[in-house]
């Protein structure tokens, strides 16, 4: 576990996300003064073994008592993502009754944007955590863009916007967590902002190295490095009909896992032989992740002069040379180097989102998910 402190404000709020790659949960201390957006302090909690292992079949269906396995985990995750409240306020000298409220994201235990009732479903029990933390706490954000006939997500584009966006130039924001998202910022202000998921950031690269390796993701990709993409698998892996779906779209582990990669695996027969090679797949599944952004940001990206990367996906070596040749000419950097670094943009985005639900502004883009308007998101779970 990591704790840095940044600085000290008196107006905060904290953001609490914990991702699809179930990597660690991120905690993020902001100050807003003045709409200013300031990250004072940050924590990665680290992530108990056996309920990384529970959120993971819960989101494969049909595993045995689900409800009472989801309850279960709805609990203990409040009190981990507590626990993680509780480190980085003891870190960064701050009580909790001076932070206004904290925007709990919650582990996504399914996303089923598309099925003839849609639904997306975050566990993490706010009022438990409301509780524990005496802190107020909005959760469970997705839900109302749903009711509003949104996909659920992505939920950050506003807070891309509302960091990043800049009237000199058209940028670009990548997300590269489990899944990789874009967010168009138009320079022209009158232009709507728009974003969608592109697939697979590290999702599936992760699960195939977690195979084939004790640990958890491949450090700056140097194995998918030394391995050949295998063009022919690449193929099969495109052919998936959510590469064409015109946006908005979302994503999940529900479509990106590692059963679904065994099956294409399964119906192709990789020749000659050395294709196979696990470091081969692993180069493929980086190329698929960058082949998949690119082809996105081609066809709906419009003019765009800067591609910034957010998200642990950007620390990947090898993927972002691939990602680079797949899109030459295109200025692409980290998000470093303008305004918060890359791997406390998600938890940060829920600390904004809950200070959007406290003063009653909506948090969700119609133009990005899909909903019939904007609208407040959010329940609010009083301290
Ligand atoms: N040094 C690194 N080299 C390669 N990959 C890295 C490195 N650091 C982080 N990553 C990748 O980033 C992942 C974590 O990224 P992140 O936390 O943004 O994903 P996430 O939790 O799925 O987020 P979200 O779903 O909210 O977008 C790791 O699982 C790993 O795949
Ligand atoms: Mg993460």
């Amino acid at each position: 576990m990591t704790t840095n402190v940044i600085s000290r404000n008196p107006e905060t709020y904290i953001g609490l996300m914990s991702g699809t790659s179930l990597d660690a949960i991120d905690v993020a201390l902001l100050d807003f003064t003045d709409d200013q957006i300031n990250l004072l302090a940050t924590h990665s909690h680290a992530f108990p073994d056996a309920l990384k292992q529970t959120i993971q079949q819960l989101n494969q269906p049909g595993q045995r008592d689900e409800i009472h396995r989801m309850a279960v985990a709805d609990l203990q995750l409040a009190d981990v993502f507590a626990e993680a409240v509780s480190a980085l306020l003891g870190q960064a000298g701050k009580q909790a009754s001076s932070i206004k409220a904290l925007g709990s994201h919650g582990q996504t235990i399914r996303h089923q944007p598309n099925d003839a009732t849609p639904y997306t479903l975050q566990i993490g029990d706010p009022n438990r955590l409301a509780e524990l933390t005496g802190i107020t706490t909005v959760g469970d954000f997705r839900r109302r863009d749903m009711a509003a006939g949104g996909q659920g997500a992505p939920l950050a584009p506003a807070f891309h916007a509302a960091l990043f966006r800049t009237t000199r130039e058209n940028r670009t924001i990548l997300n590269l967590g489990g899944m990789a998202n874009l967010t168009l910022l138009p320079a022209d202000l009158a232009q709507a902002v728009t974003g969608f998921d592109t697939g697979p950031g590290n999702i599936l690269l992760n699960a195939w190295y977690q195979r084939h390796h004790n640990e958890a993701y491949d450090q700056n990709g140097l194995w998918a490095g030394t391995g050949q993409v295998s063009e022919q698998l690449l193929a099969a892996l495109l052919e998936l009909p959510f590469y064409s779906i015109t946006p908005p779209r979302s994503t999940g582990r529900e479509q990106f896992n590692l059963e679904y990669l065994d099956h294409i695996l399964d119906q192709i027969t990789l020749s000659p032989k050395p294709e196979a090679a696990p470091e081969n797949i692993q180069a493929t599944l980086s190329e698929l992740t960058a082949r998949s952004v690119a082809h996105a940001l081609t066809t709906w990206g419009g003019d765009c002069a800067r591609l910034l990367v957010c998200g642990g996906g950007v620390f990947n070596t090898d993927l972002l040379k691939r990602l680079a040749v797949q899109l030459p000419g295109l200025s692409i950097e980290s998000c470093a180097a303008y305004g918060m670094a890359p791997e406390w943009i998600e938890a940060a985005a829920f600390a904004w989102l809950a200070r959007q639900t406290l003063h009653h502004h909506s948090g969700n883009l119609a133009e990005v998910t899909g909903a019939t308007h904007n609208v407040v998101l959010g329940g609010i779970y009083l301290s």
